[in-house]
């Protein structure tokens, strides 16, 4: 009798761990993705990307793209790709943005660019979008 108890307690046992196995298993996404869909971005554009970002869009961005009092963050869901696809970073850094989504106002052209330069910080963007994941908008 008690031989019976403790294999009904070894198979519940067993059983418990192995909900708790699959529901953590479903849990996991791929590390470092937080599942927006954003294919990871080539290293060496996202490497060569970041400084540029730093240099030239962090001030009002954010250096950790949040934002900032003067610009938005570009982790707001407003910027997901099929949203603001890449082309629409190359034109505000080219021909700046007249304010339309937030209350900072327009954002000047940005000088001094090259189209790589461009298309590394649209990289670099884009990783931390694919890893970070969207803020809701309004926020
Ligand atoms: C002096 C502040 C400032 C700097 C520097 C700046 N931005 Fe902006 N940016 C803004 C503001 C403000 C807006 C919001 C406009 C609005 O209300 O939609 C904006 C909007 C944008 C948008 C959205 C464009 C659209 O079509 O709605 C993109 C993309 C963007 N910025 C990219 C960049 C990139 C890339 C850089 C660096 C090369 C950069 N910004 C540097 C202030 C700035």
């Amino acid at each position: 009798m008690i031989r019976k108890h403790a294999a009904w307690i070894a198979i519940g046992a067993l059983v418990v761990t192995m909900v708790i196995a699959v529901a953590a298993f479903g849990n996991t996404k791929p590390t470092g993705d937080a599942g927006t869909g954003i294919p990871p971005q080539d290293p060496g554009l996202v490497a060569a990307g970041e400084p540029l970002y730093q240099a030239n869009c962090a001030s009002c961005h954010g250096d950790d793209l949040r934002g900032t009092s003067t610009g938005p963050s570009h982790l707001s869901i407003v910027y997901e790709p099929n949203h603001h696809g890449d082309v629409a970073f190359i034109l505000a850094a080219r021909n700046g943005v007249q304010a339309h989504h937030w209350g900072f106002g327009n954002m000047e052209p940005v000088p001094g660019l090259s189209d790589e330069d461009l298309d590394a910080i649209v990289a670099y963007v884009r990783e931390i979008q694919r890893i970070e994941g969207f803020e809701p908008y309004p926020p």
